[in-house]
């Protein structure tokens, strides 16, 4: 230890010793020579300040509040403000979340930092989900770009403009793996595999946090929702999770792993009950898993009230009992239950919880504060001047550009009829998505303008000289945009078809924008039914009766089951929610400027009957016997067993083949296997092609799936160009969890697969 920090641990001491009462210049004293020293260790500098601090105190900084201003739950009853106010001044408040802009966080943390007794400020918490006023795609719209760079560049613009907005710390990645597009969450993940899922939650971390966490421009991360959120049955947000040993560590845990790996900050637990214990209240996951297995010395935040929602659960008698079930479980920061701030101070004394959790979970949001150099500068991220100039920026909205045309998947190009011609052309554009310019924002982007996206009918007139026509046909929902609770009201108003069919009849070729509103999806916005909403298939059929070169341009926030438009339409661009620059995006591959390269992060359904649908299953007892007219096999009677769309699937306006497909077993000499496969450029247009390899184990001590995404590859080929390229297999891909939670490889006989999409058929075998 360096002499001044002896000298500092002791001058401090023998305060200690001699005030029970903190005076007022010894805590200056304190601030200026412990907070900020520049000798002393982060965990020393946490350990002192927790040593100063009351009960009280230390409890304060596990509770966070909703501002003033906006919500992201259930708005709170009336009366709280001032409640919340006087705590504040007392420093019993960490955090705050839904505080935005320079002007707003610089008033909170004032009064944090110089109202209460030790000053400390404020962690302030929001929903960067996929942008802040500069909009990303939506992340499963990223995930489809397998492109880890753009998404990582994606996330650190968000942070940049967060944290010049003076937020410091993101709910952000959503890693819930989930397989079911009913639920509306699936907007903001990656989808349906956990190699995937981790790789995107890596770049993600890394976005948001960069290499530096005391930089002004990068921000916390959480991983959430800690875990199984995405498993709730029947696809109904918030709903109860039953999931075994093999799923929670193979498919649902990795991503967190991976994440917490990289470095996340934080987590945040889920609503979700998983087989009968609220996440928020379980200590397997958060003590037994996450800090103790993991040494995650970062804090765990509940979700939105989830604390107190463990007593509607069936889990707590009532508040009192919540909070200590939560503090016991290892929720470190109580959001807006209102309990810990409540309740703990009296569980400590009556000996229900440990004042040791209490000084843990404390000492671990500290930390974090210090990290982030919260304890240097308070307003480190209240600059109005950089605020002014970093939001909105030009090279902002380039990256997010950038993302955005990588994240768009052609579904099917039937004829070759995109891309399309620059000039000569009479387009029809048809449907109310086209020229919306808030729909594209998607869900997460509270911070946006309404009206500030550019629309598919703005992009595509910008990008050419074609005559563009453009007719509504029919709203997607009922009621104005800013009334989300409007908005799972589907139009039944056909009104508008007749002025959509004329418009068709005279153009060369038509643009149909159809899907779903961009809140439409996400949280609190499952669905049952997950075809086009409203009256959107009907005006297609309509539509396509007087004109069948249609290009379809999808919106939506899950996989749609559009099995007509797939057999009918020659041409289908899966278009998501893109973000602020979504019509310059569609524009620029529908003009062939950006040859599409996305694939598929979630398996589209051919109907929702087969939903969970995903690439990863098991083969059953009784596999599939395609052509089969047998009955006892697994299948249904009225639909096929395979999707629409599989995992990993998109075209490119070239083609791609893949040859030489060889397996170099090296397993026995130095633990690898090496598999090589040539890919050429087929076509005639340069193309970025992702060579995903799969795996299946054929039989193991655990059943594994019949195939696993094992790695990927992206690159860009010329036209006739081919390349060689390489994946090197390790015990990393090659073993799985047993039922005992161990790492296993076992012995035995090994399929891989190397192709375009999961559903490819270029094997190759080799054993263990
Ligand atoms: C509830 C959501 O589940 C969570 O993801 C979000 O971060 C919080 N609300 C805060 O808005």
């Amino acid at each position: 230890m360096k002499s001044k920090t002896l000298y500092i641990l002791f001058f401090f001491s023998v305060l200690q010793l001699f005030s029970c009462k903190e005076k007022e210049t010894d805590l200056l004293a304190f601030n200026s020579e412990v907070l900020k020293s520049e000798t002393l260790s982060t965990d020393q500098k946490v350990s002192m300040l927790l040593d100063r601090m009351t009960l009280e105190e230390k409890i304060g900084q596990m509770n966070q509040y909703n501002g003033f201003w906006d919500f992201t739950g259930p708005e709170p009853k009336g009366g709280e403000a001032a409640q919340k106010m006087d705590n504040l001044k007392k420093g019993w408040v960490g955090s705050m979340l839904n505080v935005t802009g320079v002007k707003d966080v610089r008033a909170v943390q004032k009064i944090a930092v110089e109202e209460s007794r030790l000053g400390i400020p404020l962690i302030i918490g929001f929903d960067v989900i996929h942008g802040y006023k500069t909009i990303s795609p939506i992340p499963i719209a990223e995930a489809a770009s397998w492109d880890l760079e753009a998404i990582k560049n994606s996330a650190q613009v968000a942070a940049l403009e967060a944290s010049a907005a003076g937020i410091n710390w993101t709910f952000a990645p959503m890693v819930d793996i989930s397989r079911d597009a009913r639920w509306g969450r699936v907007m903001e993940g990656a989808g349906e595999d956990p190699y995937l899922g981790s790789k995107i939650a890596i770049a993600r971390v890394e976005g948001f946090q960069g290499t530096d966490l005391s930089s002004p421009s990068t921000i916390a991360a959480c991983a959430k929702h800690f875990a199984a959120y995405g498993f709730a049955e029947a696809g109904r947000d918030y709903n109860t999770a039953d999931v075994g040993t093999s799923t929670l560590n193979n498919i649902i845990l990795p991503p967190f792993k991976a994440a917490k790996d990289a470095g996340v900050k934080t987590f945040m637990n889920s609503f979700n009950d998983l087989n009968g214990i609220p996440a928020t209240g379980d200590t397997y996951l958060q003590r037994t898993v996450l800090k103790e297995k993991w040494n995650f010395d970062g804090f765990v935040v509940s979700d939105w009230g989830s604390i107190a929602e463990m007593i509607a659960h069936g889990y707590a008698k009532d508040g009192n009992h919540a909070a200590e079930l939560a503090v016991n479980a290892g929720s470190d920061m109580d959001m807006e239950s209102h309990l810990y701030v409540n309740e703990l101070a009296s569980l400590v004394k009556q000996g229900k919880v440990d004042e040791a959790l209490i000084h843990d979970a404390a000492g671990r949001i500290l930390k974090v504060k210090f990290e982030l150099g919260l304890f240097d500068d308070p307003y480190k991220y209240c600059d109005e001047a950089r605020e002014a100039s970093v939001i909105g920026s030009q090279s902002n909205l380039d990256e997010v550009l950038d993302v955005a045309k990588k994240s768009i998947v052609l579904l099917k190009n039937q004829s070759n009829l995109l891309p399309l011609s620059k000039k000569g052309k009479k387009i029809a554009v048809i449907g109310a998505l086209a020229s919306d310019k808030t729909s594209p924002l998607g869900n997460w982007r509270l911070a946006a303008e309404n009206n500030s996206a550019v629309s598919l009918l703005e992009g595509l007139k910008a990008y050419s000289k074609n005559t563009i026509t453009y007719a509504k046909g029919a709203d997607v929902v009922t009621g104005k945009t800013e009334f989300v609770s409007e908005l799972t009201i589907n139009t039944t108003d056909t009104s508008g078809f007749n002025e959509a069919i004329l418009t068709a009849k005279n153009a060369d070729v038509v643009i149909m924008a159809l899907g779903e509103h961009g809140l439409q999806s996400g949280e609190g916005r499952s669905r049952a039914n997950i075809g086009l909403p409203g009256v959107q298939q009907q005006l297609l059929e309509a539509v396509y009766a007087v004109n069948k070169n249609i290009i379809l341009v999808l919106s939506n926030g899950r996989p749609l089951t559009i099995t007509w438009a797939a057999q009918h339409i020659p041409t289908i661009l899966e278009g998501w929610h893109l973000g602020t620059q979504s019509g310059n995006a569609l524009a620029q591959v529908i003009y062939g400027d950006y040859n599409p390269s996305g694939k598929l992060p979630m398996t589209f359904p051919r109907s929702v009957g087969q939903v969970p649908l995903y690439y990863n299953f098991k083969n059953t007892g009784r596999p599939t016997i395609p052509g089969s007219d047998l009955v006892f096999w697994t299948h249904y009677t009225d639909e096929e067993n395979t999707p629409l769309y599989p995992f990993g699937f998109g075209l490119s306006y070239t083609t791609f083949s893949y040859e030489n497909l060889t397996v170099l077993n090296t397993y026995t000499k130095n633990k690898e296997v090496t598999v090589t496969v040539k890919v050429t450029n087929t076509g005639k247009t340069k193309g970025k092609e992702t060579a995903q390899l799969y795996l299946r184990d054929m039989y193991a001590s655990v059943t594994r799936p019949v195939r696993e995404l094992k790695g990927f590859k992206q690159f860009m080929l010329q036209p006739g160009e081919s390349k060689k390229i390489t994946f090197t297999l390790t015990d990393k891909e090659l073993g799985f969890f047993n039922n005992q939670e161990q790492w296993v490889i076992e012995k035995g006989a090994f399929e891989v697969f190397v192709g375009g999409d999961s559903a490819t058929k270029n094997k190759a075998e080799f054993a263990l």
